[in-house]
């Protein structure tokens, strides 16, 4: 497939049963782009990054990742790619010093440029000083950077991030924004994103993609489809493409049940009154 491309999908399309998680998905992402893409839950986010990362098997149509087939070569895709999954599995038995090693023996890396990569990721992470600790008795945000440093171990060409800074506090999840610009515009890499923080989508992201019931919906630079429905910011657009009608029906709901509930007060303080003053 094409060379100058990140990642190409062709009619990349996964059905879980009946239902059709991606449908039909063609992406073009150049190298040296962070792409992110958007959705409401369920959209097909996930399933979409697992296919690419060979996860899980797709249902019909193709992709490529870093120049590799991902039906035929699928080895080599995990073995160029960086994948932080939206609910990783960490062994909660190993240090998280342990379990980085592990992950990078899985790379076969060499094992002073593991150490070395390690010391550097837990700097970065903060989390020096409890690198032998347990990984159970890590609290949710240190968990995530401990996946976040298994994503970058290897120095990955191109790298998936699923909602990189879930559970992560603000300065930590500051730092990561900050290192994924810089990853993408100091050392070049390919990012792809899934995220619903669309402040940070807008800022860090060259090319957007919104997907809806596993369909693209519109693609382009953030300003392109800022302009493309005239919206003032990203989530604006965002509410505008995935139907913010939605939020509306919701408003309109509870405007009307609050109205319903207001005139049943009334009605039970006016039955009070009534009674006290028959008393
Ligand atoms: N393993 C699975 N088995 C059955 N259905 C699945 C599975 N994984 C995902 N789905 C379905 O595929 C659809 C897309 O799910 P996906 O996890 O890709 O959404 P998402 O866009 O990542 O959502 P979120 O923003 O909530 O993370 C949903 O309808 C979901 O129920
Ligand atoms: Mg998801």
């Amino acid at each position: 497939m094409t060379e100058s491309y990140a990642i190409v999908t062709n009619d990349l399309t996964k059905n879980f049963g009946s239902v059709r998680a991606v449908n039909k998905l063609n992406l073009k992402i150049p190298y040296g782009k962070t792409y992110g893409l958007l959705g409401p839950n369920g959209a097909g986010k996930t399933t979409t990054i697992r296919m690419l990362n060979a996860i899980i098997s797709n249902t019909s149509g193709n992709a490529s990742v870093g120049g590799y087939d991902l039906l035929t070569q699928n080895e080599d895709i995990r073995r160029i790619c960086g994948f932080l999954p939206e609910s990783p599995g960490l062994y909660s038995k190993l240090t998280a010093k342990e379990f980085l090693e592990f992950i990078g023996e899985l790379y076969y890396l060499p094992k002073d440029v593991i150490s070395a990569r390690i010391d550097e990721l837990l700097e970065l992470f903060d989390l020096e000083g409890r690198e032998n600790d347990l990984l159970e008795g890590y609290s949710r945000g240190m968990k995530q950077k401990v996946c976040l440093c298994a994503a970058l171990i290897q120095d990955p060409e191109i790298i998936f991030l699923d909602e990189p800074t879930s559970n992560l506090d603000p300065a930590a999840a500051r730092m990561v924004k900050n290192l994924i610009s810089e990853l993408a515009k100091k050392a070049d890499k390919t990012i792809f994103i899934c995220t619903h923080l669309l402040d940070s989508a807008e800022r860090l992201c060259d090319i957007i993609g919104i997907i809806v019931d596993g369909k693209l919906e519109i693609e382009g630079t953030p300003q392109d489809i800022i302009e493309s429905v005239g919206a003032k910011n990203l989530e604006e657009a965002y509410l505008k493409i995935t139907g913010a009608s939605h939020l509306d029906d919701l408003l309109a709901w509870r405007e009307e049940n609050s109205i319903k509930h207001e005139v049943k007060n009334k009605k039970q303080r006016k039955k009070k009154r009534k009674n006290k003053d028959s008393r």
